[in-house]
């Protein structure tokens, strides 16, 4: 009972300000797929535009083959008329209707009375451990309750595909953590498919099938998890997913060096270029004590301490090399003693590896944000 979606060519503009630009992506029958990207991207735009709740200037979408929207042919088939379920962080639920009434609410808009009639209200209730509080307003329920009753909502009708616009956003961490799993697993019970928008790259990564990082209305990168995270397509991708290390490397001869003249051999691609920029991961760089011995490490930098913050297991250091900085994580089990004495401004040493760079063509504006 799912669709496969083709989105294609499509362009939302608002006056000037082209939102969605040209956008072409096709879901699975079934897929969980991810939109992740800096605010402003478009990601709202292009949920509103498959939903119907917004009317494209270009392109086509089609469910299974079936047009749902295309310009040139002028097909516009209307959100109630369209298997779409809706999970949006702004589509609050009605106050003054009971959560019975909110979660039966899609079933009437699409006029489907024998599933109304059929239990289907409790049953999506059921699903989200909520059967208890039918008969509540939603002022009378926690924040997780009302986002658990959203997302029974949002499947009633059991749609061929539901739209979850960021969600989670505003519960807190447990409950991030608890409902995030809980629409996974509905949705690998049930097989809807699903996009769903987020801007928390470690969310996009627990929950896609595969992601699509979006940039000013267009896809940058689309790929599995783990494709994503081995080989960002771009810089911009690199920093947001999280690797937020940058050095601007320039080359002399063969070698290569950082801004503050550290020397290092480059085993990636540099296109040719005589200047590049690499990302790197906090978890690819080791902290060292000024006293350690770092000769067998590849490639070592003189540092000063900038920052350390307890975080349970880790540290998360910030130290500074001239002008770079970089971010960390130290196991507090071997450097937790020195750190909490250490002072801003002590010297440390970090190391890294060759390979562990990823190498982008310098660039000054192609960063998320
Ligand atoms: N109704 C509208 N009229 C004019 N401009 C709009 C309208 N809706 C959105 N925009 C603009 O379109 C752009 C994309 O908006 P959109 O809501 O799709 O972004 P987003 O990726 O969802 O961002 P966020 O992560 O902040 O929710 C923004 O620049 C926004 O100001
Ligand atoms: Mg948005």
């Amino acid at each position: 009972m799912t669709a496969k979606i083709e989105i294609s060519g499509l362009t939302k503009q608002y006056g000037n300000n082209v939102v969605v630009d040209g956008l072409d992506l096709e879901i699975d029958s079934g897929e969980f797929l991810v939109l992740l990207g800096p605010s402003g991207c478009g990601k709202t735009t292009t949920l509103r535009c498959l939903a119907g709740l917004e009317t494209p200037e270009e392109g086509s979408i089609s469910f299974d083959g079936e047009p749902m929207f295309d310009a040139d042919a002028r097909v516009n088939v209307p959100p109630n008329k369209r298997s779409i379920g809706m999970v949006f962080q702004s589509y609050a639920l009605w106050p003054n209707m009971t959560v019975r009434k909110n979660i039966a609410y899609p079933l009437k808009a699409r006029k489907l009375k024998d599933a109304l009639n059929s239990g289907r209200v409790e049953e999506a209730a059921d699903m989200v451990d909520c059967g208890h509080l039918l008969d509540r307003l939603p002022s009378q329920l926690s924040g997780g309750q009302q986002q658990r009753i959203a997302v029974a909502r949002g499947m009633a009708a059991r749609p061929d595909l539901v739209l979850f616009d960021e969600p989670l956003s505003n519960l807190d961490a447990l409950l991030r953590d608890q409902v995030r799993t809980e629409i996974r697993r509905l949705h690998d019970e049930q097989g809807f498919g699903a996009v769903f928008v987020t801007h928390d790259h470690s969310e996009a990564f627990a929950l896609g099938d595969r992601l699509a990082i979006m940039k000013h209305g267009k896809i940058e990168q689309l790929a599995t998890p783990q494709d994503v995270f081995d080989h960002p397509i771009s810089e911009y991708v690199a920093d947001f997913i999280g690797m937020s290390n940058r050095l601007e490397l320039h080359r002399s001869g063969l070698e290569w060096s950082t801004a503050a003249g550290t020397e290092l051999e480059l085993r990636s691609d540099t296109f040719g270029h005589q200047a590049v920029s690499a990302r790197l991961w906090p978890d690819d760089i080791t902290l060292h004590r000024p006293d350690e011995d770092v000769s067998h490490q590849e490639i070592t930098l003189d540092a000063v301490l900038l920052s350390a913050e307890f975080g349970g297991r880790f540290y998360h250091v910030q130290v500074g090399a001239g002008p770079e900085e970089y971010r960390l994580r130290a196991s507090a089990a071997v450097h937790g003693d020195w750190l909490r004495r250490s002072k801003k401004g002590e010297p440390v040493v970090i190391s890294f590896r060759s390979e562990s760079l990823k190498i982008y063509p310098l660039s000054t504006e192609d960063s998320a944000r």
